[in-house]
């Protein structure tokens, strides 16, 4: 691996497929959200996989198709918010990239999440699953190069933080 890719990663809701998006436009790179890779292969979406596979089932997808996508050259890579839980995916995304966190706060969180269905990690009450995560996970995202507290910024300032942090590394080296 060449550390080719901008993978981002954080909370769920914190912007990671907006502002990757964004970012590679403005970095002129493909563009790929890991979880929607997975749901085209499977030709099912993520609560279909959850219900009928199950989550260890999912994880073991995305390992699998996050190491792929990163072995496939320089883009901009939008990663599932639990994908930094194992060590294994955190060691092959720092070594096949720079790593970037959004981060927001479970307020801003909370707000963009509300009414969507799609995450079957916060059905039910979702304030609460929000809260308890947010809480197991406080740290998960720290191993990140660069980190970007969102919950003041649009998703284009966002996007413009991580093309300036890519510049000025491209200038150290
Ligand atoms: C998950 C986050 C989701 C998706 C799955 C599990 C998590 O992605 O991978 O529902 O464990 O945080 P987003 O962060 O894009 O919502």
């Amino acid at each position: 691996m060449n550390k080719e890719a901008i993978i981002l990663i954080g909370f769920m809701g914190t912007g990671k497929s907006t502002v990757g998006r964004i970012a590679a436009k403005r970095l002129g790179v493909p563009f790929v959200d890991a979880d929607r890779q997975i749901e085209r292969e499977q030709g099912m979406t993520i609560p279909d996989i959850f219900r009928e596979k199950g989550e260890a089932a999912f994880r073991a997808m995305e390992t699998e198709t996050l190491k792929r996508l990163l072995a496939g050259g320089r883009r901009v890579i939008a990663t599932g918010g639990g994908a930094v839980l194992a060590e294994e995916n955190r060691a092959a995304m720092k070594a096949g990239g720079t790593v970037v966190a959004l981060k927001a706060s479970p307020q801003t969180i909370i707000r963009r999440v509300k009414g969507d269905g799609s995450r079957p990690l916060l059905a039910g009450n979702v304030a609460d699953n929000v809260l308890r995560l947010y809480e197991q996970r406080k740290t998960a995202y720290d191993f990140a190069d660069l980190i970007i507290d969102t919950d003041a910024l649009t998703a284009a300032e966002a996007a413009e933080r991580i093309v300036e942090y890519l510049a000025k590394e491209n200038r150290k080296r």
